[in-house]
């Protein structure tokens, strides 16, 4: 088993761009696929859960050509361009992969079987199925306990709009039932009662197809094909959260991080860090297709407790586990309230993260859906486990750059998941390393 230690930093100093950001270039491959004609792609991201996107829409029959690294050139043939595939669609560690792929397949007039690795057949699809089948989908999960799973059977149908209302505030569930509205008949409406990330939103509107977006309330009117287009996919800014931590947490640091993903639905994390009082400045602004970017300077910084409502957590879901160190260093009391989510993501990250942050001396709670830190404590580095998801190995990393003596983060080979390139980055900002990485 691959593992890494990390000692105490004192400084460090960087300037990067990042890997392309993950949701992006999920929904570019896809509409990319969809598509007529060919569009470009660059810094896709080279991850394991966006390598599994390219790979099925190749087995779906499209030309995907990876010409260098990060740089795809995809021939969509339009909305009937999709051909049966001859084995089952591999999705491994990837939600977005198996809940988005599972709107567009149900449309498709053929069978396929979406499959996940041991996380992904664990994590609850019936978020999906149940509005993919008020639309005429026929798919059939495995029943576990309270979920259904992967792996998913699905017949493709001729599937009809509806209005359907998210009993969950998830991007994914939206982004299936929206990618299957641009094949059905009639327009399909959903109604978000939190906002969450819109990304696919902003992918129709880009592509020019009939999209409209009031309040909360976003609208679809299906059958038409979206153009080909040229796109460079900006930095991602979860894994920019990483770094930014660190600029904040390690005395004497100073990071440029540039050309990354700025979208008020992925951005709280940022919001989160100044409003602790971390110095994170904009250096300049940019705008790449759906999305508009920054290059951002972040520094050391001392931190005051932060308070998170149920509303702005979708902005800043998957950097809850980092947030949770930051907060083991900022003065008072932080709340993140309405976080239970994260017990569905690529592991439970409740369990996760606040009983190994509590072991290395962080004093930190869970009441009932709420997770609360008081800080700051003097964090002692010891042994921890990633239980193989990616953002919990980082934020352990991150941690053992404040705790004191040595931090040996295990099982670190799910960091590939959504940051590749990790190790050579903290390299490059000057963090010493040690362990069995390779
Ligand atoms: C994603 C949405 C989020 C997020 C995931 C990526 C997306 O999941 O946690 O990493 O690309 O739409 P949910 O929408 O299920 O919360």
């Amino acid at each position: 088993m691959k593992s890494a230690t990390v000692t105490k930093q004192k400084k460090l100093r960087l300037k990067t761009t990042l890997p392309g950001d993950k949701s992006v270039s999920h929904r570019a491959m896809m509409f990319a696929a969809l598509a007529k004609g060919k569009s470009v792609i660059r810094n896709y991201l080279q991850s394991q859960d966006c390598e599994n996107t390219a790979k099925i829409f190749k087995a779906l029959g499209v030309r995907v050509k990876k010409v260098k690294p990060c740089v795809y050139e995809v021939t969509g043939q339009g909305l009937g361009g999709l051909r049966a595939p001859r084995q089952k669609l591999q999705c491994g560690n990837s939600g977005t992969t198996m809940r988005l792929m599972a709107g567009i397949l149900s449309a498709q007039p053929f069978r396929s079987v979406l499959v996940g690795d041991r996380s992904l057949s664990r994590r609850p699809m019936n978020r999906i199925m149940v509005p993919l089948k008020k639309m005429g989908a026929v798919i059939v999960g495995s029943v576990k306990g309270a979920h259904t799973t992967a792996p998913l059977r699905i017949t493709g149908q001729n599937l009809r709009g509806i209005r359907y209302r998210l009993p969950v505030a998830s991007a994914q569930v939206k982004s299936a039932i929206l990618l299957a509205g641009i094949f059905s008949k009639n327009k399909t409406v959903v109604v978000e009662p939190v906002a969450t990330r819109d990304h696919t939103e902003r992918f129709l509107k880009f592509l020019s197809l009939p999209i409209k977006i009031k309040n909360d309330r976003i609208q679809i009117a299906g059958g038409r094909t979206p153009r080909a287009f040229h796109l460079e996919v900006p930095g991602d800014v979860s894994s920019a959260s990483f770094l930014m931590a660190m600029g904040v947490l390690v005395p004497d640091s100073q990071l440029e991080l540039q050309n990354i993903l700025w979208n008020p639905g992925r951005t709280g994390i940022i919001r989160a860090i100044k409003s602790m009082g971390g110095n994170v400045k904009i250096l300049s602004r940019q705008q790449t297709g759906p999305e508009k970017t920054v290059d951002l300077k972040v520094s050391t910084s001392r931190l005051r407790a932060v308070q998170i409502s149920r509303k702005e957590v979708p902005s800043l879901i998957d950097e809850l586990p980092i947030l949770m160190v930051l907060a083991t260093q900022a003065e008072g009391k932080s709340w993140f309230r309405g976080v239970e989510e994260l017990r569905v993501k690529e592991t439970d990250r409740i369990q996760s993260m606040v009983p190994q942050l509590r072991a290395m001396g962080a004093n930190i709670g869970v009441q009932k859906n709420d997770i609360w830190v008081q800080g700051p404590s003097v964090l002692q580095g010891t042994r921890v486990k990633s239980f193989k998801d990616h953002r919990t190995a980082m934020s352990f990393v991150v941690a053992g750059m404040v705790a004191q003596g040595k931090t040996t983060v295990q099982d670190i080979d799910c960091i590939k998941t959504s940051f590749p390139g990790f190790w050579e980055t903290l390299k490059k900002a000057g963090v010493g390393l040690s362990g069995n990485r390779r």
